[in-house]
């Protein structure tokens, strides 16, 4: 458009007033339009950005030390006494031996992958498979990650941490946790995915990924700690049943860098800070009398 703008003013001084009217003011109009346009726009995703809810940034107003003053119903962010993430330190588990493990089925059903802003998760529409715990069923809904890791052992963060979510009918929770370090071998699942987070990454919000079985997380271990704690971003809900597998996975810190890259700046690294235990217990289950917490 701004090649024929110059070509319409190097005819000027041939061309009529009218003729200069007819070019001229058209493609000038149009240059307003799209000027317009163009800033109006900016200024919508501007927008956008600000409405984000919360943010992981330690110096922000919308960051984890005032997630609990933001809304009514954060409160328990702040409030509460019962918060996650927590230290796992053997130092205060208390050994639970030979412990039955809570009986797990899981099944391929459809799944779609959603870029949630602040972290990427793998939904499951119909019935993915349930956790049958002390009478209650809890029922797979999604799974997500943040990285860093958002519960340590003894003191150690790791790279990142997936959280399997699992509701009851009357809306108790129950979550799966598995750490990874990086290394060689990459993490199995995040590979097949690989390639729809890629299409995240490029601002695609939603994306259907077939069937996706929810056994390819591989959290069976053999060990793993328990705790009451909550969720870990807001509203901070309490009284989430935590069971952590102690065998630490790895992951290649590509796929972790694949995950941050699709999520928005302000949730690249989306852990939330250690909150205080206070006098909860943890407990260490395992299946075998012969394994022992173990220290990293
Ligand atoms: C998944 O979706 C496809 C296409 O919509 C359908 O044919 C298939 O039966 C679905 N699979 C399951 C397990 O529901
Ligand atoms: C199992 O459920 C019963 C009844 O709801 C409860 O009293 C008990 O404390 C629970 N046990 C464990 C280990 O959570």
């Amino acid at each position: 458009m701004s090649a024929s703008v110059i070509v319409s003013l190097s005819h000027l001084t041939s061309m009529k007033l009218q003729r200069v009217n007819t070019y001229i003011i058209p493609h000038l109009f149009v240059l307003f339009i799209i000027l317009l346009a163009s800033t109006s726009t900016r200024a919508q995703v501007e927008e956008l950005e600000d409405e984000r809810e919360f943010d992981y940034i330690g110096a922000s107003e919308k960051g984890p030390r005032h997630w609990g003053e933001m809304k009514k119903e954060w409160s328990s962010c702040k409030n509460g006494h019962l918060q996650s993430p927590i230290d796992l330190s053997c130092a205060r588990v208390k050994i639970i031996p030979r412990c039955r493990q809570p009986d797990i089925y899981y099944t391929a059903t459809n799944a779609t992958i959603i870029n949630r802003g602040h972290d990427i998760a793998v939904y499951w529409k119909d019935d993915a498979g349930s956790v049958y715990l002390n009478g209650t069923e809890y029922f797979l809904k999604q799974c997500h990650w943040h990285s860093p890791s958002e519960h340590s052992m003894n003191g150690r963060r790791y790279d990142l941490e997936m959280h399997m979510v699992h509701v009851s009918p009357d809306n108790k929770i129950f979550v799966v946790g598995a750490l990874y370090k990086f290394g060689h071998r990459p993490d199995r699942f995040l590979s097949q995915l690989e390639k729809d987070i890629k299409h995240l990454v490029d601002n695609e919000v939603e994306r259907a990924i077939g069937e996706t079985n929810p056994s390819g997380l591989q959290t069976r271990g053999n060990a793993y700690y328990r705790y009451v704690g909550s969720l870990t971003t807001p509203p901070c809900t309490e009284g989430v049943i935590w069971n952590i597998d102690r065998k630490i996975r790895t992951v290649s810190e590509e796929q972790v860098r694949l995950l941050r890259e699709a999520v928005h700046d302000h949730a690249e690294r989306n852990a939330r800070p250690m909150q205080r235990r206070y006098n909860r217990d943890i407990l260490y289950f395992r299946s075998k009398s012969r394994a022992k917490p173990e220290y990293y």
